[in-house]
């Protein structure tokens, strides 16, 4: 068995199966480049969530889907009936999940930069929960508020940054002073100001209800110990929030655990995560009414592959190119954002062939960097085989472009 395959993903008869379905079948009935999502696969990850909270906390859980990773329309719509909540980071993405179903007492809006013409969407929304990411930005949402909403009352949260972050590149770390290239970090509260937000949150006429803090994407094992340590310090922030006199219903441990993308990755241990998290908040006697956390990745991100049609293999200077009818920035565009990116790619036609070569896959866009996957080992493929693209449910279609006029390529859900 491959280290890839899933109940989502199988191989029978050296090809590649998808959700059942054989994926060059699925080429050919829908076209290539094409996304397709499972939806079990999706189910199932968020049933492993829900059951590691039953197992280990007696707090209710708010599995908030990061719709960011992926917001088809269909995946919300499964997810909401199946009673998740939602992280949505812009005024769109929040309509987005209202108009999918989801009431707006199960969405948190977690912005940054927000603008005056966000807090003007989000405040009309009854229900809704605005999580504040600065100091300053309390400024301008009085301001809205005492202009335009003068009489209601507000649901706020504190979105905290709690001095470390993690993530699988500098470019998703989320927290901390500096990520690891030296980016100062610009999200979130400094824990010497916590207090004092929600202290002025209420003063403002906002009515405080949780404390957030998200560290970054993309955690392996290794990252456990670290994750451990922040989830001690949102522990102890909280007890001094209450405290203060401010009574949390809700705290929220962001998202970052990810599914496997490398064969050489041990996976974060999701399920002595939440047992941790659950014991910690327990252990603290802590009087929250919820807990929540803000998955992506893991609940999409192997739930998703792109299939390509080659072209046709090119030689040229000995490498070696198979020449596909998609192109990275319009499908798989992680690669091309972030260095340490990695996405697996096997001949659905061919699982396993006797003539193996180092292939580099190229997509069709005018740009060199333009690479699903560089000297890959795997069996010569020929014009007309479907190339997989694995691990590409999760900022994949919702980071793609339209780079050089190209389309971005239908998606199925099955
Ligand atoms: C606030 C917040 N929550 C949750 C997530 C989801 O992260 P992941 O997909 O790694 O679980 C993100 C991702 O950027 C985020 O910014």
């Amino acid at each position: 068995m491959n280290w890839w395959e899933t109940e989502f993903l199988a191989v029978k008869d050296n090809k590649l199966w998808i959700a059942g379905k054989d994926a060059a079948a699925l080429a050919k009935r829908y076209g290539t480049p094409l996304y397709v999502y499972g939806k079990n696969r999706i189910l199932e990850r968020y049933a492993q969530l829900d059951d590691a909270f039953t197992r280990h906390s007696a707090l209710p859980a708010r599995i908030c889907y990061a719709m960011k990773a992926n917001s088809h329309r269909g995946i919300l719509r499964l997810l909401q009936r199946r009673g998740a909540w939602i992280d949505a980071v812009s005024p769109c993405e929040v309509e987005t999940a209202l108009k999918a179903g989801f009431p707006a007492e199960r969405i948190l809006f977690t912005g940054t930069s927000v603008s005056r013409a966000d807090l003007r969407t989000v405040f009309g929304i009854d229900g809704l929960t605005i999580n504040i990411d600065a100091a300053e930005q309390l400024e301008i949402m009085s301001e809205v508020r005492r202009r335009e909403f003068p009489s209601k009352s507000i649901r706020v949260s504190v979105r905290w940054n709690p001095g470390v972050g993690r993530g699988f590149d500098a470019r998703v770390i989320t927290a901390g002073k500096r990520s690891s290239d030296g980016t100062p970090i610009k999200f979130g509260v400094e824990a010497k100001k916590v207090i004092d937000v929600f202290s002025r949150a209420r003063r403002l006429g906002f009515h405080p209800v949780g404390l957030h803090q998200h560290l970054g994407s993309g955690w392996v094992r290794e990252d456990f110990g670290m994750v451990r340590a922040a989830v001690d310090r949102l522990v102890r922030k909280a007890r001094e929030v209450e405290k203060a006199g401010f009574p949390l219903e809700f705290l929220d441990f962001g998202g970052g655990f990810g599914p496997r993308y490398l064969k050489n990755r041990a996976v974060f241990p999701v399920g002595d995560y939440i047992a941790y998290l659950s014991g910690a908040v327990a252990r603290a006697g802590l009087a929250v009414k919820a807990l929540a956390i803000e998955p992506g990745k893991f609940m999409v991100g192997d739930a998703g592959v792109l299939l390509l049609g080659v072209e046709y293999v090119k030689e040229s200077y000995g490498n070696i190119f198979a020449c596909v009818d998609g192109g990275t920035f319009n499908t798989v565009p992680r690669p091309a954002i972030y260095l340490q990116a990695h996405h697996e790619i096997v001949n659905a036609s061919r699982i396993d062939g006797q003539a193996r070569a180092r292939i580099t896959v190229a997509g069709n866009l005018c740009e060199t960097g333009d690479i699903f996957g560089r000297e890959r080992s795997m069996p010569l493929p020929v014009s007309g085989d479907v190339l997989a693209v694995l691990c590409a449910g999760a900022y994949c279609r919702s980071m793609a472009s339209n780079f050089n006029l190209r389309e971005i390529p239908r998606e199925v859900l099955i």
